[in-house]
């Protein structure tokens, strides 16, 4: 397939499109440069990889960014709460009115396959403690970045029904692991890179509940998606990581401390979180086969071990964070 991957040089993207080059497939990256793109150095010879610098919100760039696409994966945003809160103008014009917009083009553009990359922050708090909220649970964003991520589900869900137009939302669990394009402002590898260097890390709210998916899976679940039956997955809801995977805070620090032992962790108790939400993955798992292939606990050693190599000189840089 040729493919058009939007927000290609990102953190999910710049992963999606090696694996994406690497079985075979000619991929088209659009993207602003937000955070650069040094990611992409590395499949900038690829003869199945061309680039197109360009802002999601400016209709011009759609359409010849979508000639000659069959399937367009939809990553492109202000990515994560902090980000949106700080220009919510930019966040509302970028994550919904341009995905919109993007959507439209798609279809006149007769682009079969649409995935939309969104989040299970969009369920919020749950109702009961003592269950796991699935794909039919109530949505209860309680950010614009989540709500702007409702929207565009709403819309993508409501625009299915024709044959020859299969889109699919897809809510990642936190995203966790390497990346050509690292962030350390993700939970995970922002507590692992925080005790190895600074020795101390404080934690709001050590009872609240995530699940976390690696990086490579998650992109691997949207290679499945894509190579998945039409009628599978047009029009269909999957969250996209592993019910063993839901972590307390707290349960992610035990898992780190082995690493520094020497790490002062301070709790700030908070009895009130507006995100604190258990997901179940079975809906992936029965519908597509998909599984993870690592787990927090493999991924804090990937990123521990990134940490000590010397690779990467000095994390406070605003590269590695949105
Ligand atoms: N990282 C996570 O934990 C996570 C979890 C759930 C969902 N998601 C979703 O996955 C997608 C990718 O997230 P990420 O972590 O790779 O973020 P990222 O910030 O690393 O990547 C986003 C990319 O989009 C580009 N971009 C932003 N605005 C643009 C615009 N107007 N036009 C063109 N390009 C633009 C940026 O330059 C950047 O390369 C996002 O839609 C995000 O909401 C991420």
């Amino acid at each position: 397939m040729k493919i058009l991957v939007t927000g290609g040089a990102g953190y999910i993207g710049s992963t999606l499109v090696r694996i994406l080059l690497a079985e075979g497939h000619q991929v088209r990256v659009l993207d602003s440069l937000l955070h650069g793109g040094h990611a992409l150095l590395g499949v900038w010879a690829d003869p199945g990889f061309e680039f197109t610098r360009g802002d999601i919100s400016d209709r011009k760039t759609l359409k010849p960014a979508l000639a000659g696409i069959d399937a367009v994966v939809h990553l492109a945003a202000i990515v994560g709460d902090p980000a949106c809160a700080r220009n919510p103008e930019l966040a509302k014009a970028v994550n919904l009115e341009s995905s919109l917009a993007l959507i439209e083009e798609s279809q006149l553009s007769g682009i079969k396959r649409f995935i939309f990359a969104s989040t299970c922050s969009n369920y919020g708090k749950m109702n009961d403690v003592n269950q796991y909220v699935d794909e039919d649970s109530e949505l209860q964003p309680v950010s614009l970045y989540a709500e702007t991520k409702v929207g565009v589900e709403k819309a993508l869900l409501a625009s299915a029904g024709s044959r020859d137009w299969c889109p699919t939302p897809l809510r990642f669990a936190t995203i966790f692991g390497v990346s050509s394009r690292m962030r350390f402002d993700l939970t995970v590898n922002e507590f692992t890179m925080e005790m190895m260097t600074k020795k101390h890390l404080k934690v709001y709210g050590e009872q609240f509940w995530r699940p976390y998916v690696h990086v490579l899976d998650a992109a691997r679940a949207m290679q499945l998606v894509l190579s998945s039956p039409a009628e599978k997955v047009a029009g269909r809801v999957f969250n996209v990581g592993s019910t063993d995977q839901n972590f307390q805070k707290q349960q992610l620090v035990e898992m780190i401390c082995p690493y520094v032992p020497d790490a002062q962790v301070e709790f700030v108790h908070k009895t009130e979180d507006p995100r604190d939400y258990r997901v179940s993955f079975k809906r992936i798992y029965d519908q597509l086969g998909f599984n993870i292939t690592r787990s927090v606990a493999q991924g804090i050693e990937e990123v521990a071990h990134l940490v000590r190599s010397g690779i990467i000189h000095n994390f406070a840089d605003e590269r590695y964070r949105n």
